[in-house]
C-alpha cells in the first residue's frame, strides 16, 4: 500500500517540478503576495498544485488533500495528502536552486510516505514508513556528528517580521556555539539535507503541515530524530531534526537560548 502511494507521490513531484523548472527557465516570473509583502506565490506554484491535485484525485478519489495554495478536499479513505507545490518560492522567484516540490501522505498512524523533488539538481528524496529513505534510489543516512561545535545547523525564519526578529535573536545566541548556520530557504530541503548528511541539524517553528510532512518521513526513515522544540513528538508547526547522537544537545542549546531570550 505505502509503495503505491510513494510511486504516485514521486511521479507527481517529478512531473510538477519539471513543469515549474521549464517555466522558470523561460524567464523571470511575476509574483502575487499572500500573508506578508514577502510571502509570495507565482503562477507556477498554482500550476504545480493543480497538476498534483488532479493526479491524486484521479488515482485516489477517496483521499483527503491539503495544499499550500488552497487545495482542501475531505476524504473517506483515512489517507491524507499534504502538498507544497513549490517549497522555497522565494528561491524559485530569485532563481536560487534550493526549492522543491514536496508531497507527503499520512494515515491514522502518522506520516507514511514522502517525496521531495529538487528540479534544479534533479534530486529526488523518497521514503515510506518502515522502508528507509533514498536519494535518487540510493539509501541515505545522517552524518555522524557528536559535538555541537561541529554541528552545521540550518534554520528558517518564516514570513512574519516580528517572528523573524525574535528567531534572529535566538539564533544570535547560538551562532557562536555551532560550526556555522545555514538558511537555505526551503524547509523540506533543509530536512532532507540533514537526512543525507549535507547538514547536521535543522530547527524551525511557524511551519505548516505541507512544509514538513514529506521531509519528515525522509528524515525519520534515514535515522534522524524528529521532535518539536520541547523534545516531544513532532507537531506540524515546528521541528528539531538531527542525527540521534546530537539531537539532545541541539534541543538543550535551543531551550537555553529561548529561555534567555524570554527572560
Ligand atoms: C517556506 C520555506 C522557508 C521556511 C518557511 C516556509 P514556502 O515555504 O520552507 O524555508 O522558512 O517557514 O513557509 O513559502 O517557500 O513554500
Ligand atoms: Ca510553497
Amino acid at each position: 500500500m505505502s509503495s503505491d502511494l510513494l510511486v504516485l507521490a514521486e511521479s507527481l513531484a517529478r512531473s510538477a517540478g519539471t513543469v515549474a523548472l521549464r517555466g522558470r527557465r523561460n524567464g523571470p516570473v511575476a509574483a502575487d503576495t499572500k500573508s506578508s509583502p514577502t510571502d509570495i506565490v507565482t503562477r507556477w506554484d498554482r500550476e504545480c498544485e493543480r497538476i498534483i491535485v488532479e493526479g491524486i484525485t484521479t488515482a485516489r478519489p477517496d483521499d483527503a488533500i491539503i495544499g499550500e495554495e488552497g487545495a482542501s478536499r475531505p476524504g473517506t479513505s483515512g489517507t491524507e495528502w499534504h502538498i507544497d507545490p513549490i517549497d522555497g518560492t522565494s528561491n524559485f522567484f530569485f532563481d536560487l536552486p534550493t526549492w522543491s516540490v514536496s508531497i507527503g501522505a499520512r494515515d491514522d498512524r502518522g506520516p507514511l510516505v514522502g517525496a521531495v523533488y529538487l528540479p534544479v539538481l534533479d534530486e529526488m528524496f523518497t521514503a515510506a514508513r518502515g522502508h528507509g529513505a533514498h536519494l535518487n534510489g540510493t539509501p541515505i543516512s545522517p552524518r555522524d556528528v557528536t559535538s555541537i561545535d561541529q554541528t552545521l545547523l540550518a534554520t528558517g525564519f518564516g514570513y512574519d517580521p516580528e517572528r523573524r526578529a525574535e528567531h534572529g535573536r535566538v539564533i544570535a545566541r547560538i551562532v557562536g556555539q555551532v560550526r556555522d548556520i545555514r538558511r537555505l530557504g526551503a524547509a523540506s530541503v533543509d530536512v532532507c539535507f540533514v537526512a543525507c548528511g549535507r547538514l547536521d541539524a535543522y530547527v524551525e517553528s511557524g511551519l505548516n503541515s505541507w512544509d514538513l510532512m514529506a521531509a519528515q518521513v525522509v528524515a525519520t526513515e534515514a535515522g534522524c530524530t524528529v521532535t518539536d522544540l520541547h523534545g516531544s513528538s513532532p507537531v506540524v508547526t515546528e521541528a528539531v531534526v538531527a542525527a540521534p547522537a546530537i539531537h539532545p544537545d541541539v534541543l538543550a542549546m535551543f531551550g537555553r537560548a529561548m529561555q534567555e531570550e524570554n527572560r
